[in-house]
């Protein structure tokens, strides 16, 4: 078949081009809507392994985080006997969420609604007025908030809402976990700042935008560009994916680079530097001084809320936190929010046409390693994407009279 042939093809863009350049060389702007929204929760974020916080959060008993997975608000906490736990952050009476506060620490659980009490351990400790419920054989031990997994890679914490799915170690792969302890399991680290950036857009557009460096030059070509020369990248299995980067002064001045250079984490190799994405939603980020985690609330198909936590080691000094904060601003908060945050903006009023529907992820050949400008990264998210979801294309629910 030539080029002229599928050009004449009564088919839509996205036929056509995924027939001219491979499916999985393209994606169809359906995914980034309602129905798909919907089944994500289920098929991807109710099955995987999801980032919830680092383990400095919940260092002591009866320190928690809470927050929403699969569209369920989920609490994690730390019991009496130092043991994780987290459970559905619903209660056993009538379903109201039980804890709104986005972390704290407490002895106890008690619910706004009713006051129905649980302890660390999610056990239901006291209902107010439970003898009438001494008509109808109630037991406290059976509506004790329900459980669940929760696990921790290199003080990262991770709950999984499938009691059968995969283990967190399974989930991750030995590559990724290594990459994770080797820098986080050589010192004592806590979080030392914390930002909330709501984004009205689809959550994939960020895991997208953070897995393509084909933009970098472009869109970061005053900030990143010049300062942050592309290394290799890995494809680590399980749609997880590493960027290296390197670091050179070019523009800034040689304060800005002793800061930027100064008390490298343990190990770290003061201009060494990697981004890890892990799928579905959480960046993993490592600039010689600094480590810093992305995570997403997902509140709709086009809202979502990127929950960043920047790292530091226990014990800095202030001018160590400074320095960490400004390579954290250089490095990323600072082109984030001024430069890749108005280009997904448009990139999402553009997905929402009823026209051209398909964007294409061809670049590159299919390799597990490679340059910066190649699309591997973000192949390698959509074969993981359609893994989880049990579809062959990159596509949900496409309506068959799709005309463009
Ligand atoms: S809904 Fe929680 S105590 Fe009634
Ligand atoms: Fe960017």
């Amino acid at each position: 078949m030539t080029d002229a042939d599928v050009r004449s093809m009564p088919a839509s863009t996205w036929e056509r081009a995924a027939l001219a350049m491979g499916s999985d060389a393209v994606v169809h702007a359906s995914v980034y809507g309602d129905a798909a929204f919907t089944a994500e929760q289920r098929r991807i974020f109710a099955r995987v392994w999801n980032f919830c916080c680092h383990e400095s959060e919940l260092a002591d008993a009866g320190r928690f985080v809470t927050l929403s997975v699969a569209g369920s608000p989920i609490l994690v906490t730390r019991d009496r006997d130092g043991t994780l736990r987290g459970f559905f952050n619903t209660c056993r009476h009538r379903g109201s969420r039980v804890v709104g506060e986005a972390c704290g620490q407490t002895r106890s659980f008690q619910c706004p609604y009713h006051h129905w009490t649980y302890g660390l351990d999610g056990s239901l400790r006291s209902v107010p007025g439970e003898e009438a419920y001494e008509c109808r054989p109630f037991d406290k031990r059976d509506f004790g908030l329900v459980p669940v997994r929760v696990d921790a890679v290199g003080g990262l914490v991770f709950c999984c809402l499938d009691p059968d799915g995969p283990s967190l170690g399974d989930f991750l792969g030995e590559r990724t976990a290594a990459l994770i302890e080797g820098v986080l399991g050589a010192g004592r680290f806590e979080v030392a700042e914390q930002r909330v950036l709501p984004h009205g857009v689809n959550w994939k557009l960020w895991p997208e935008n953070w897995r393509d460096g084909y933009h970098v030059p472009f869109v970061h070509q005053r900030s990143l560009g010049p300062i942050s020369p592309p290394g290799e990248y890995h494809l680590l299995g399980n749609g997880h994916a590493q960027q290296c980067l390197r670091a050179t002064q070019a523009y800034l001045s040689d304060e800005t680079w002793r800061q930027l250079m100064s008390d490298p984490l343990p190990g770290v190799a003061p201009d060494e530097a990697w981004n890890l994405t892990l799928f579905p939603d959480t960046l993993l980020f490592l600039r010689g001084n600094v480590f810093f985690i992305e995570r997403q609330e997902k509140v709709g198909p086009r809202h979502t809320v990127l929950q960043c936590r920047v790292l530091g080691l226990a014990g800095d000094t202030d001018e160590q936190r400074r320095n960490r904060r400004l390579a954290w601003q250089i490095w990323y908060e600072g082109p984030i929010s001024t430069e890749d945050h108005p280009v997904i903006d448009e990139q999402q009023i553009g997905l929402g046409t009823v026209g051209p529907q398909c964007s294409l992820i061809a670049r590159g050949p299919a390799a597990s390693t490679g340059l910066r400008g190649d699309d591997n990264r973000l192949r390698t998210f959509w074969d993981a994407w359609r893994q989880w979801m049990g579809t062959t294309d990159n596509a949900w629910a496409v309506s068959e009279s799709a005309r463009w």
